[in-house]
């Protein structure tokens, strides 16, 4: 490579325009304007000022060299360079105002607040009432010294029927009411009920035991109005020394008073489960029902069969205990009137909304 192609790439570096070279001049004038024009941001305007103004620009380098110049040339070189520089910076200021009012511009719409614009509302979400009842059961409960106790959704059939007292050919059992989970001898199903709790909760605490027991329950029901698949229950189980009927009674009329107000009164109906004995219907007294007071079929309830107590490695004749079930859709229907099941499920937050978060 000669020394002419290095020269040819790196003019500028190399020669600095005289001071009197009145073309050289020029052009670093017409190079400096032309770069403030084609500068489109003051971020760009910034080196092309730099370039073409800052110590080491070709003007600002022939500026220099003016002082060693004889006295003729000096005021000619002086003329000229003094007069080009002015040219540059006036180009300069007027290039650095125009792009300063169209950035200011740029900022006015780029951050414009739309003071009338439709706000971006989060709305407030809502509790399902089913928890909210749940919850206010659970706390009737505990506010009376009772624990919370839990059980499996997915449940042994031992559990579920079994160990409940229900006899093999039970007609609880058949296909049409109990969801079995496969492989069919694992003999698991999805609880029919809360019930099985009973007998866990008798296994695995000592006594006395009293649990509440709130919780998801399957059958394999079609989903209409007042029925559907997954449902849930609340189970209740205290056993004792010396518990009896009178027990039970004081027991859900209390939990009906917290629950319906202080004119609500409860009833027993002789009824049968395999699990209790004797076994009652519980009917309540609403005061408030839609359409006036009335009795209202609200759950099951007894004294813990002596083959449960016994299977729980307890004496029968030495601790007694008692037990009791209901819906918790069933209740929120008859006690928030809900005439259709569908409500509950599908999710809409308006229908949860109306509730409130205390109910
Ligand atoms: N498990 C019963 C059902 O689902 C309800 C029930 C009845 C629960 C009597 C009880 C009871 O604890 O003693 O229909």
């Amino acid at each position: 490579m000669s020394d002419q192609t290095i020269q040819e790439t790196q003019p500028d570096a190399a020669a600095p325009p005289h001071p009197t070279d009145e073309a050289a001049i020029n052009a670093a004038i017409q190079a400096a304007l032309a770069a403030f024009e084609a500068s489109g941001n003051l971020e760009e305007l910034k080196d092309a000022r730099l370039a073409h103004t800052g110590d080491k620009s070709p003007l600002s380098l022939a500026n220099r060299q003016i002082g060693k110049l004889d006295k003729s040339e000096k005021a000619v070189a002086g003329k000229l360079v003094g007069s080009a520089r002015g040219r540059v910076n006036k180009a300069l200021a007027s290039r650095t105002s125009v792009l300063e009012e169209e950035e200011a511009a740029r900022i006015l719409v780029e951050e414009t607040v739309d003071v009338t614009a439709a706000p971006v509302r989060r709305p407030l979400g809502a509790r399902h009432p089913l928890s909210v009842l749940q919850d206010r059961v659970s706390d009737i409960f505990v506010g009376m010294g009772w624990e919370i106790a839990e059980g499996p959704e997915v449940e042994s059939e031992w559990f579920n029927f079994d160990a409940l007292n229900f006899k093999p050919d039970h007609p609880a059992r058949e296909m049409q009411d109990t969801f079995f989970v496969e492989p069919a001898d694992a003999h698991l199903v999805l609880r029919t009920h809360t019930s099985p709790v009973q007998m866990r909760s008798m296994l695995e605490r000592d006594v006395p035991v009293y649990v509440l027991c709130p919780g998801r329950t399957f059958r394999t029901d079609e989903l209409d109005a007042t029925h559907t698949p997954v449902f849930h229950q609340f189970e209740g189980l205290a056993v004792d020394k010396g518990l009896t009927m009178a027990d039970l009674r004081g027991t859900l009329e209390h939990f009906a008073r917290q629950m319906f107000g202080a004119e609500a009164q409860i009833r027993l109906r002789p009824a049968y489960f395999p699990f209790t004995e004797p076994s009652a219907e519980l009917d309540i007294w609403h005061p408030g029902a839609k359409g006036g007071p009335r009795w209202i079929e609200w759950g099951g309830c007894g004294m813990v069969h002596p083959n449960l107590l016994r299977a729980a490695g307890l004496d029968p004749e030495e601790y007694s205990g008692f037990a009791f079930g209901m819906g918790i859709e069933r209740t929120l229907m008859f006690r928030n009137d809900v005439p259709d099941m569908h409500d509950m499920i599908e999710g809409d937050i308006r229908f949860s909304q109306h509730f409130g978060m205390e109910i």
